[in-house]
């Protein structure tokens, strides 16, 4: 599928503006775009019970899978800061059980960085289905 960078961190961005940071004050924005071509967002939400945070990207694919999107093509994920916020480990290995070779961008302001999930979680845990 043709990816529109471009728009897709423009709806990162807009994704952000719905963060729920009260704790960190650090707000990040998901898109993910489906298969079907629609784009899923999602925004880290955080808890005062602070381990019970979830980041932006999680959400996004929760979000995606509730609306019945199973197969991904790519990923923006914004955020303030001097460089481009990666996603933490969880959030991988939670992308990696739909789209292990997701393309990715993550946007800082003025600096964007791209890479394919396969290099930020080369090994994935993967449970073979009988
Ligand atoms: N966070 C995300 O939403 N995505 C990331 O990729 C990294 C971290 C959130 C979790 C928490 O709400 C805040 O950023 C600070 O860690």
């Amino acid at each position: 599928m043709e990816v529109d960078w471009e728009r897709l961190v423009e709806e990162g961005w807009q994704a952000r503006e719905a963060a729920y940071a009260p704790y960190s004050g650090f707000a990040v924005g998901a898109a993910l775009l489906g298969g079907s071509g629609r784009v899923h967002r999602g925004c880290n939400v955080e808890n005062a019970s602070l381990g019970l945070t979830v980041c932006a990207e999680r959400n996004a694919v929760c979000s995606a899978v509730a609306a019945g999107e199973r197969e991904f093509a790519a990923l923006a994920i914004c955020a303030e800061g001097a460089e481009p916020a990666t996603p933490c480990g969880a959030c991988r290995q939670v992308l990696a059980e739909f789209a292990p070779d997701l393309p990715i961008v993550m946007a800082a302001r003025g600096a964007s960085r791209r890479a394919r999930l396969s290099e930020l979680l080369p090994s994935p845990f993967r449970k073979r289905r009988a």
